[in-house]
């Protein structure tokens, strides 16, 4: 009756038991994982959201696959405020960035295609490749006292199926920006094998330096075909509203050809509701003080789990931006039952790091826009579980 491709396994595992337990036994859970915005405690300024969507424009329907042109110039001038000059024809409109990386590999693939995508990084692209009859290689993101892309490992890797280069800038959870050498490289990589680079840079704002500037963006990449992602859902933490892009950059003739197919796309499932696009104005311009609230939250968060973990057995990887942090804990036990002795002694709630492909065990992830007592506590608790 079903296709392959949704065979899941969708057992719980063990983790998610162990939380269910404590849940209905009504024991107290300090969630180190909460990275949904909405829910973390933030003040949201209710009256500029009521006042972006109060227009009379949401009650008129005008099916513009591309998205509505007073979208897609919002989009636009995002961009254009941080000295970054692209043209509105170069975007397209879509419902979340899970569905412009869809749509991406919809316009590039056919089954049994490959794409490679970092490891470790976010569990979605592997669903994304399996919804697509795609299979994902991954290629290492080596860690020494930072994260960088193991350049020579995703060389070899290219096959005559690869059809795309996934980077994640900033990558959750690792937090590492692709530098711009890194960058570089895998364009010419990508250009030399008429491949696809998609970069997924939804958490490009978020540096926790204050004074670095973050790499360049690649929406103004020329050498090769490339696929810029982003969205309201981390740009102003407004997952809810559901809007994404891509901006389609590289050889003229190649970039106008894929903007043809993906509004062909887009017009096939028009999901990108009027009154975001309507919205989008507002809603994009709400992120400066938005970005400042979860800034400060992340850096103040940062400096919390530091003094905490100094000392201790247990430490931070360094990363430059991003809601992540990776802690590193004494290899006594597998990430899984770290996490799991976690919460079922302490009711501290973690991540394991084979959630997100990390290289042997002794990662664990946590969410650095959880509030700030939840840190505190918990990783209280996790150090003294590792001593
Ligand atoms: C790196 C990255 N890309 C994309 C997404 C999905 O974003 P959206 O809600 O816009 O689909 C997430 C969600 O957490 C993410 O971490």
């Amino acid at each position: 009756m079903f296709s392959s491709r949704t065979n899941w396994n969708r057992t719980p595992n063990r983790l998610s038991e162990a939380l269910a337990r404590r849940r209905a036994a009504g024991l107290e859970i300090l969630d180190l994982t909460e990275s949904n915005p909405t829910r973390c405690g933030f003040a949201w300024d209710a009256d500029a959201l009521f006042d972006a969507l109060r227009r009379l424009e949401i009650a008129d329907y005008r099916p513009e696959p591309r998205g509505l042109e007073e979208a897609r110039s919002a989009v636009r001038g995002y961009y254009a405020d941080q000295g970054i000059a692209i043209e509105d024809e170069q975007i397209v409109l879509t419902a979340s960035t899970s569905e412009a990386y869809a749509f991406v590999l919809r316009l590039l693939t056919e089954p049994g295609d490959e794409v490679l995508g970092p490891a470790p990084s976010y569990p979605l692209i592997q669903y994304l490749a399996d919804l697509h009859d795609v299979t994902l290689s991954h290629y290492p993101l080596l860690y020494d006292h930072g994260w960088t892309v193991d350049a020579a490992t995703l060389e070899s890797s290219v096959t005559d199926r690869t059809r795309a280069v996934i980077a994640v800038s900033p990558n959750n959870p690792t937090g590492s920006y692709l530098g711009d050498r890194e960058c570089k490289r895998i364009r010419r990589l990508a250009a030399e094998h008429g491949i696809a680079l998609v970069v997924d840079e939804v958490f490009r704002d978020y540096s926790w330096s204050e004074s670095a500037r973050p790499p360049a963006s690649t929406v103004t990449v020329e050498e090769c075909l490339t696929f810029t992602l982003s969205g309201l859902s981390k740009v102003s933490a407004l997952p809810q509203m559901k809007l994404g892009w891509i901006v389609v950059s590289g050889p003229a003739a190649l970039r106008d050809e894929a903007l043809g197919r993906l509004e062909v796309i887009a017009d096939t499932y028009l999901s990108v509701s009027t009154p975001v696009q309507v919205a989008a104005r507002s809603l994009i311009e709400m992120r400066a003080k938005v970005q400042e609230g979860i800034l400060r939250r992340v850096r103040g968060n940062l400096a919390e789990l530091d003094d905490i973990l100094s000392g201790s057995r247990c430490s931070r990887l360094q990363g430059e931006a991003g809601w992540y942090a990776v802690l590193r804990v004494p290899n006594t036990r597998g990430d899984e039952e770290w996490a799991l002795d976690l919460i079922e002694k302490e009711g501290v709630y973690l991540l394991p790091g084979h959630f997100f492909d990390f290289p042997g065990e002794g990662h664990l992830v946590i969410s650095l826009i959880s509030p700030p007592e939840a840190i505190h506590s918990g990783c209280k608790r996790l150090v003294r579980n590792a001593n």
